[in-house]
């Protein structure tokens, strides 16, 4: 069995159009997608703003009806059997909000406990058990509030441990993080799954954390899945290009593709006044490719050879960049 199962999945959302049009429009934001997740697999979800990934958790997790196809989660289908399937899992929302500010990490764990029905006896070795996990031990007793986001993070998925999920879903689990507790979480979700044998469904936008942490990966963009395997297949497509990453000052973005096709814009700092762009081009290509930059007024600040990434996978199959 798997441990997710998703056939032909969509979801359309109602439009409201402004009055005095009385007409609905839909929202097509999942379009038909199949895929499924093994027991013990790490499987993410790697798209870019709007692609659909919340709105398939948010199904999967029994949040959310889905307006066509079928998922099921452990073999229970997550619309006629949702009780059994809640059951099994948790999710660790997208900016997860459902912290109680004013308790202690303790009380908060207590209080979820108590509510997914832990046994009394099982619920304190379970929450400091979990604690100790995420390294919030120390801070135990302290209010919420006064945590710093890695921290809160942390705490939502202890929270999120507590009825001993099988498959456990995370949106965008670092987003917003900061360098250290991006790296803790990332390195405690790897161990979910090798040493506790969990199932964990993330979402990212970020490719460094899909392609670091993920056994298999799809990959998302306007509601379909557009690629999927291992990271290492993946970046297979792109294995005998080249990427090339040009950092450019005083460029418009829109004249990027005027100057060639491949390029695309992976990181503005507008502060800097800077862009990077980045594409496969060959040696051969890359002296035009640059006088051309320098013709349509763009000053070089420098040109950089890099290892292909599931970013030119992305760029090679959509024509964008997923920072888009
Ligand atoms: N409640 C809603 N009502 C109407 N449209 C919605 C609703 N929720 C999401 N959408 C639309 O559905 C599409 C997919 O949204 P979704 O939140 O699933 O994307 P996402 O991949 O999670 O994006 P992000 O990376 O920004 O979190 C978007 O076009 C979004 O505007
Ligand atoms: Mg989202």
């Amino acid at each position: 069995m798997k441990a997710v199962e998703v056939v032909n999945l969509k979801k359309s959302y109602p439009k409201k159009i402004p009055l005095p049009f009385r007409r609905v429009e839909w929202v097509e934001a999942v379009k038909g997608i199949t895929f499924s997740v093994r027991k013990g697999e790490l499987f993410g979800l790697l798209g870019p703003n709007g692609a659909g990934k919340t709105t398939t958790i948010k199904i999967l997790t029994t949040l959310l009806e889905p307006s066509g196809g079928e998922a099921k989660v452990l073999g229970y289908d997550v619309v006629k059997e949702a009780r059994e399937v809640r059951r099994r899992i948790n999710l660790v929302a997208e900016g997860e909000r459902t912290l109680y500010w004013r308790l202690s990490a303790y009380e908060n764990l207590r209080y979820f406990a108590s509510i997914y029905h832990v046994p009394k006896r099982d619920a304190e070795r379970r929450i400091n058990e979990l604690l100790k996990m995420v390294g919030l031990w120390e801070r135990r007793n302290d209010l919420v509030m006064g945590f710093s986001r890695g921290m809160k993070q942390r705490l939502a998925i202890a929270k999120a441990l507590i009825n001993d999920p099988e498959v456990l879903f995370l949106d965008e689990p670092t987003l917003g993080l900061d360098v250290q507790s991006t790296i803790f979480v990332r390195d405690f979700v790897k161990s979910l799954v090798k040493e506790e044998g969990k199932t964990v469904l993330l979402t990212t936008h970020y490719m460094v954390e899909a392609e670091k942490l993920c056994d298999r990966i799809a990959i998302i963009d306007h509601g379909k899945i557009i690629a999927m395997d291992t990271p290492q297949n993946l970046k297979k497509l792109v294995r005998d290009e080249e990427a090339v990453e040009i950092r450019v000052k005083d460029f418009s973005p829109e004249k990027v593709k005027e100057v060639d096709e491949r390029l695309v814009v992976v990181e503005k700092e507008p502060e800097k006044g800077t862009l990077v762009l980045r594409g496969s081009i060959d040696e051969e290509d890359l002296p035009k490719v640059v006088e051309r930059l320098i013709r349509a007024g763009a000053k070089i600040l420098s040109v950089e050879k890099k290892e292909p990434t599931l970013e030119d996978v992305f760029i090679k199959l959509t024509g964008r960049a997923l920072r888009d």
